[in-house]
């Protein structure tokens, strides 16, 4: 396992991402405790992107309940269908929310989150979790993120 991450010198995202996919693939070959897992890939993403939230929330007895994230205190649980996450999960899909006053039903777990993208894992063709990251400015998430997020959602899908 690599014990030391390589964070990409370049300003630009995509960069960033580029080195560090191959890393969270090299982190969780050869562990398979999902928390385990969940906890180094949230780290590792803070790390390299700096976002404000990173974290994870787990399908368990029909809701989403929060697991290995990083950054402030969130909310625990969140329903079917519900905010942005429980959305994500409802509708089976990557959701991009530039604004999150603008999104109804948004579940504010902190003031200074403004916007979002949540993004699901499946396990049998059904929702297993969601990735969720915030960001404390507005529109900070576009087609990069959703494209190497979901890369790493596929990493995930491989542990579940
Ligand atoms: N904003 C999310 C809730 C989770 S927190 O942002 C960490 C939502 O609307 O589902």
């Amino acid at each position: 396992m690599a014990e030391q991450l390589v964070i990409a010198s370049s300003e630009l995202k995509e960069e960033r991402y580029k080195t560090l996919v191959p890393q969270i693939e090299a982190l969780v070959a050869g562990e398979q405790d999902l928390v385990a897992n969940l906890s180094n890939i949230a780290a590792a993403l803070r790390q390299t992107l700096n976002f404000f939230w990173v974290g994870f929330y787990l399908v368990k007895n029909n809701e989403l309940v929060l697991g290995p994230f990083q950054g402030p205190i969130a909310c625990t649980r969140i329903g079917f269908g519900k905010g942005v996450c429980g959305t994500s999960w409802k509708e089976k899909k990557v959701i991009v929310v530039p604004d999150v006053e603008q999104f109804p039903g948004h579940i504010a777990c902190s003031s200074d989150a403004k916007s979002e993208i949540v993004l699901p894992a499946f396990k049998s063709g059904e929702v297993a979790l969601v990735l969720d990251v915030d960001s404390d400015k507005l529109d900070d998430f576009d087609e990069t993120d959703s494209l190497y997020l979901q890369k790493v959602m596929r990493i995930v899908e491989g542990v579940l």
